[in-house]
Parts: C-alpha cells; structure tokens; sequence
C-alpha cells in the first residue's frame, strides 16, 4: 500500500497569526517518519466565501468555484492534522467555514489535532472532535495540545517548539494513532471501492 497522504491543515487565518509555527513544527516531526506523506495546507490559501450554498454538498453540488476547488484538494487526502488556535472556546470561524464546504470528502477519514492557546486549544480540540464525527471521520484519542508557559514562549517570546521535548511523547502517540486509523480507513475505503 502506498503511504497515506496527510493533509496538516492550518485553522487561522489572520495575518498576524501564530498558527504557521506549530504547523511547520509538527509538519517536520510527522515528515521525518516513513509512514505518512504529509503536506501543508494553509487556509489561506483559500478565498472561499462564507458558505452560501442551496446544501451541504452531501446532498446538492457546490456552485461556488473555490468551494469545489477545495472539495477536490480535501478529497486528495487519507487523513487530516487540524492545527488550530482556540477562539472564545471553540474553532475559528475560517476553520468551520472550510470544514463546511465538503463532506463526502471528509468521510471515513482519520482526523487528529494539534490545539494551541492558555489551555492548550483543549475546548476547540473537543469541539473540533465532535464536528468531525459529524463529517463522519474518526478522530484520534490523542493529541497535541501547547498550552499555558509553553504557549506563552512559544508565542509572545519566539521560543522554537523544539524546545520543549517534553511535547514529543504525545506527538508521537497522536501520530501513531493517526497511522493506524489512516491506513485502516484507507483499506477499508478500497475495499469499498471494490465490491
Ligand atoms: C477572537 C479571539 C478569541 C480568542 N479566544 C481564546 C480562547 O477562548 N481561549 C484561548 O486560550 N485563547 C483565546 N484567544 C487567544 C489566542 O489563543 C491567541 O490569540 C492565538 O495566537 C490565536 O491563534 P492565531 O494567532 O494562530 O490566530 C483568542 C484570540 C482571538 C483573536
């Protein structure tokens, strides 16, 4: 089987955002191993509208250009890392907006979280964990979570996230976990494929 493609998917959009760092970060760790082939998508990159279809494109084709675009470059994938900040307890808005725009794409996919904030993202990562199911991906138990002194350094203060080895075991958990379940999904998506 060829190497389950992973889409590292950062969730902020702003200009000024910290999001860019833990998602290279992450994004270097996760190359550096033979089991994923892992790829940066920045929602930046991005222009899509607020969603504004007839329906979920489970039910009614995207009209938008960019929305269909996007459901294509999702479709791409085997699993998701979402690396996403925490906005008043949950997920930025850009984030839903783009999690919105596909569903059949997001389907029988893996899904796992790297959540930064005061708290570590731990309220978004919990939201962003029941959206997921409701998009019908199976997200991992573990993830990786930068919070309180080590967000603050990482963020006001410049420190490199290499910094903190003590980050790494859990990295390395939520990767395994997302390895399995992408390369069991993946089986079993073909195995659909086949029948
Ligand atoms: C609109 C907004 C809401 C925020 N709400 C929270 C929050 O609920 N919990 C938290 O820990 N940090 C919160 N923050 C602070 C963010 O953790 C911090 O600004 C972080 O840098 C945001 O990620 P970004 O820079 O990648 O956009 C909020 C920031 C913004 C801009």
């Amino acid at each position: 089987m060829s190497k389950p493609k992973i889409a590292i998917i950062i969730g902020s959009t702003r200009d000024s955002r910290f999001g860019e760092k833990p998602a290279k970060w992450i994004y270097e760790i996760a190359a550096a191993r033979d089991d994923l082939d892992v790829e940066i998508v920045d929602l930046k990159d991005w222009p899509l509208p607020f969603f504004n279809e007839v329906a979920s494109n489970a039910w009614a084709p995207t009209q938008n250009e960019v929305g269909q675009r996007w459901q294509k470059k999702v479709a791409e994938f085997d699993g998701y890392i979402f690396v996403t900040p925490e906005y008043n307890r949950s997920i930025p808005a850009a984030l839903k907006n783009a999690l919105d725009f596909s569903y059949p794409e997001w389907n029988k996919k893996a899904a796992a979280v790297v959540g930064y904030g005061s708290v570590g993202g731990a309220r978004a990562v919990e939201h962003l964990r029941t959206i997921a199911i409701e998009l019908q991906m199976a997200p991992t138990r573990s993830g990786v979570h930068i919070q309180g002194a080590d967000f603050f350094a990482a963020w006001q203060q410049g420190k490199d996230l290499r910094e903190f080895p003590h980050l790494e075991p859990n990295v390395k958990t939520m990767l395994d976990e997302l390895a399995w379940w992408t390369a069991a999904l993946k089986t079993a998506r073909e195995a659909d494929r086949a029948a």
